[in-house]
Formats: C-alpha cells, structure tokens, sequence
C-alpha cells in the first residue's frame, strides 16, 4: 500500500456538483485511503452567498452538506461562517489548499471568474480541477503553461461528457494518434430536452425536468441554443488538436424554434432530430459545427436518449472510436473531478 498523505480540499462553487462531489469523496473515503493512499479533508468552501469560509482544521462534509459549518474538531458553529476571506488568494492560503475544486457556472464570453480562479490556484501552489468549461475555451495554454511551471495539474475531464475519459483517454491512451474529426451528441440537457418532447412533453416542461436533475446550465439558453455544445467542441479544439477556437466562428443552431409536432413525427418515422456536434481538421484550421438536424435509424446517434451523451472519433490509426456514455447523472460529472483528483495528488 502507498503512503498515506492528506490533501487540503478547496471547494469554489458549491452547488449539484460541489455538492454531489463531497458525497462522493464521502462515500469513496475508505477506499481512496487503503487504495491511493489517499486522505483529504475540507479546508475551504466559497460562493457568492456564504463568501470565502476557511478553515485549516478542516469542516465537517455532512454539515457542508447541510450549510451548516462545523469544524472537524467537532465545534459546532451553526450557521456562523468561520474564517472569511477577503478574495481568493487569502482564502487559498488560509485553507492551506493543495487542491482547488472549481464548479462556479459557464460564463461563454470570458471564462470569467473561473480562468482568474484556476490561475490564483496554481500561482498559490494547488492542484486545479474543474468542471467549468470556460476555463478551457479561454485559456487552455496558458492555464497548462502555468500547471507546468508550478509543477501542478490543471485538470479538467468533468467539462465534456461528464465523467466519461475523454481527455484521459487522448493524455494517457492514444499516443501518436492523429485525431483527423469528431462528431457526437455533447449536450445532455438539451438531448434530454428532445427525448422529452419527443415524449409529449412542451419544451418548457422538458426544461424543468432537466433543472430537477441538476444537470441544466444556469442560463438555459445556454443549453437550449447550442452555446454549451458549442463550448464543448471548442474545448475538445483546443486541447486534442491545441487550436482554440473562438465561439462565433462555430456555425450553431439551437433546439427551440422547431415545432414540438415536427420532433414528434420525425422519431415516429425512425428519423430523430439531434443536437450534433462536427469537427473536422483542415491543415492548420478546424470546420465545426452544432446543428439540429435528422439522424438515420442506422446512425449510432438515433439511439442516444436522455441525458446521454456519445462522440465518435476519427484518427489515422483508429478509424473510427465512439465513447458512449449512457444516462448519466450528476454523481457522474462527480466521479470525473474526483478521477481528476486521484490522478492529481498520485502523479505529483
Ligand atoms: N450539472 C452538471 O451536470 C454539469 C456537468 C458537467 C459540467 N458542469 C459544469 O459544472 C459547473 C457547476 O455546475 P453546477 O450544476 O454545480 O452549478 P450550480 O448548481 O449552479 O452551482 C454553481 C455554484 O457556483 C457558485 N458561484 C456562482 N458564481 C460564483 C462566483 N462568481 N464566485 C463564487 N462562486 C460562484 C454558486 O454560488 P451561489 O449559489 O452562492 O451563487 C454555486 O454554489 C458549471 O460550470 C457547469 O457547466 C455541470
């Protein structure tokens, strides 16, 4: 067995996927311990409501949990913060970070605050893992370039297709593979959306059962009209082929102007409507696209339903790869930076 270390964990945004995380690492205690050698506490916890809270003994999960902060040395402190923090690089260093969990909501113009996040992260000295897609989009080599430098990762498999490998895969499975195209279904909400409709349920409807399971973006459109789907194709762009992407260059439709009938009466007829994501390398450049449009039965997409998600890959020397991931929820977006985690804290 490995040498038991304890890491301090730092959790920046703390909603379905903060949250389901630290059930995760809860559940999943005695063997990261006896397996990875692997102990964590939780030293830090910040939002925008509760601010930056830190505490270096660490925080007691099921108070987390329940919002209530109770020091690991049994203390009760009701819903009396401890130790706040007056921006991030304060926090950081009160929770004596080692790694960051970063989950705050896509913000599709910038990045924004989740690179500035990432970035106090690995200058302070921690591990940063993230399910924020922005991160990737906005700043992918210069958040890698800094990770290399502070002999750090950066890490990031939760952004597409949840916790299915993906970047993993390429990183650690695929050497001196040419990635030549992709294509595949990317966005669970609106994917889930369509088998809603499909379903008989209205649009808005669909949308609620998507915010029920926690797995909708915070600004529906960005489900609804491609943006996240568009994201993620960037995000594989610039990390598999190391061409970032900008958003408007992406040809995007969305799934809302299309009459419920019409995505009704194409499943009746073997033909779904899907969300579909293309890449596909041209020398130095990439042609991507996300568009809404009719699957054949005999496409490996039709039978992609729910919150389920699928990317067939093209490279010289796999012709064709597709990773399919089937109903997944949020504990799975979870189980992604919680790989990310053990990967951290075992390569360094
Ligand atoms: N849910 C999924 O299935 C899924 C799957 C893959 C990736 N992701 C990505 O994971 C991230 C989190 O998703 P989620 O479903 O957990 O979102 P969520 O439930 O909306 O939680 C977001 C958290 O971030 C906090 N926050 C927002 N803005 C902040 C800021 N400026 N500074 C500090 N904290 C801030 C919120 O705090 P307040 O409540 O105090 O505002 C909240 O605790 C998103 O980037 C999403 O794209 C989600």
């Amino acid at each position: 067995m490995s040498r038991i270390r304890t890491h301090n964990l730092c959790f920046l945004g703390f909603g379905n996927v903060g949250r389901a995380l630290v059930r995760l690492l809860e559940s999943k205690k005695r063997e990261l311990r006896e397996c990875y050698g692997i102990r964590w506490r939780i030293t830090g916890v910040a939002t925008r409501r509760i601010g930056w809270t830190a505490d270096a003994r660490g925080l007691r999960p099921d108070g987390l949990l329940k919002d209530v902060f109770i020091s690991s040395e049994g203390q009760q402190r009701g819903k009396r913060l401890p130790g706040k923090s007056r921006n991030i690089r304060e926090w950081l260093r009160a929770a004596r970070a080692d790694v960051l969990f970063e989950t705050t909501p896509l913000n599709r113009h910038d990045g924004q605050p989740a690179v500035a996040h990432i970035r106090a992260a690995l200058e302070s000295g921690a591990h940063a893992i993230t399910a924020n897609k922005g991160t990737i989009v906005f700043a992918y080599e210069e958040l890698a370039r800094l990770a290399r430098r502070k002999g750090k990762r950066f890490l990031f498999e939760s952004t597409v297709m949840d916790g299915a490998p993906i970047f993993s895969l390429f990183r650690e499975s695929l050497p001196a593979t040419e990635l030549r195209a992709f294509r595949g279904i990317l966005n669970s909400t609106s994917n889930l959306v369509l088998s809603q409709i499909e379903a008989g349920l209205s649009l808005e409807e669909a949308v609620i059962k998507a915010q029920e399971l926690g797995i909708a973006e915070a600004e529906p459109s960005d489900d609804l009209d491609g943006w996240d789907a568009a994201v993620k194709v960037a995000a594989l762009s610039a990390v598999l082929w190391g061409i970032p992407l900008k958003l408007d260059k992406i040809s995007r439709s969305g799934i809302r102007a299309l009459d419920p009938a019409v995505i009704r009466a194409a499943r009746a007829d073997g033909r779904p409507y899907k969300l579909v994501c293309s890449a596909r390398r041209v020398g130095k450049r990439v042609k991507a696209s996300v568009k809404l449009q009719q699957v054949d039965p005999s496409d490996p997409l039709a039978a992609v339903d729910g919150t389920s998600s699928c990317v067939e890959f093209r490279m010289d020397a796999l012709p064709s790869l597709t990773v399919t991931e089937r109903d997944p929820g949020i504990e799975t977006t979870a189980y992604g930076m919680l790989a990310d985690f053990i990967r951290a804290v075992r390569e360094s």
